[in-house]
């Protein structure tokens, strides 16, 4: 299986982060426990694209609306996103976590994506979707009201799914849209899509926003919303992530 991205690493880094995934595969630490101990492993930046999370999510607490993620792969936010509904607000279940991905990579780019990237980059390895499904109702189990399906994964180019999914779910509200396609179309056509349905106080965060190896997203949001309507808010801990506040 090849799986290709983009990483920004030394290779003294990459080498000592091997070291510590073998040490995590290999662990002596009985499963009972290994959840628990997870900190062991979380790296610096991990641990700041959490607080990160964290921090999105306490704003959006006092606002009516669903959670939508634009590019899951893995699905780690997802999964943050429907633990920490159980940590701050248990009983909303009216919050909806939706995420939209194809499991397949980038369908195309576009020359505004600049030459760094390709279709069919940042892919997962085969039934990725299945395995995460499979995760996230753990996660859903974990918390009250687990009878109640509250995390949705959509299959399938973006710019198809989303405005499908919109015409079947007119009542709609987005109080938290978070951004990472890292790819200028279907974060144009998902911009679009989406501003209909959200309210004063909704957050749209994105993933790489001023950034070089990826232009296409800034592109995108410079052409449907303009880089001077909205404060581009940025969390103290993390270089890349940035948000917006609807007002
Ligand atoms: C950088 S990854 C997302 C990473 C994820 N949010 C995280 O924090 O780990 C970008 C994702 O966007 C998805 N993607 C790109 N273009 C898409 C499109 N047109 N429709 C659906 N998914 C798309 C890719 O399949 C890939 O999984």
């Amino acid at each position: 299986m090849s799986i290709n991205v983009l990483g920004g690493s030394t290779t003294e880094e990459k080498n000592n982060k091997t070291h510590l995934v073998k040490t995590l595969r290999s662990s002596a630490i009985p499963d009972s426990e290994l959840l628990d101990n997870l900190g062991l492993f979380l790296t610096r930046q991990s641990l700041s694209r959490i607080n990160f999370m964290q921090e999105l999510y306490s704003k959006i607490i006092q606002t009516h609306g669903s959670i939508m993620e634009f590019g899951v792969r893995w699905g780690q936010n997802l999964a943050l996103f429907s633990a920490l509904r159980g940590i701050h607000e248990p009983f909303n279940y009216n919050r909806q976590i939706i995420g939209f991905d194809t499991f397949s990579g980038f369908t195309s780019v576009d020359e505004k994506d600049g030459e760094s990237v390709k279709a069919g980059d940042y892919g997962v390895s085969d039934n990725w979707k299945q395995t995460l499904e499979s995760i996230l109702t753990f996660h859903e189990n974990n918390s009250p009201i687990a009878h109640k399906k509250k995390v949705h994964l959509v299959e399938g180019d973006a710019t198809q799914t989303l405005p499908d999914y919109l015409n079947c779910h007119p009542e709609t509200i987005v109080a938290l849209a978070y951004f990472d396609f890292d790819i200028y179309q279907p974060t144009k056509v998902c911009l679009e899509a989406l501003l209909p349905h959200l309210t004063k106080g909704s957050v749209v965060a994105f993933d790489e926003l001023n950034c070089a190896e990826f232009p296409g997203e800034t592109l995108a949001v410079k052409e449907v919303l303009g880089l001077s309507r909205y404060a581009i808010k940025r969390s103290q801990h993390s270089p890349l992530t940035s948000y917006i506040i609807i007002d």
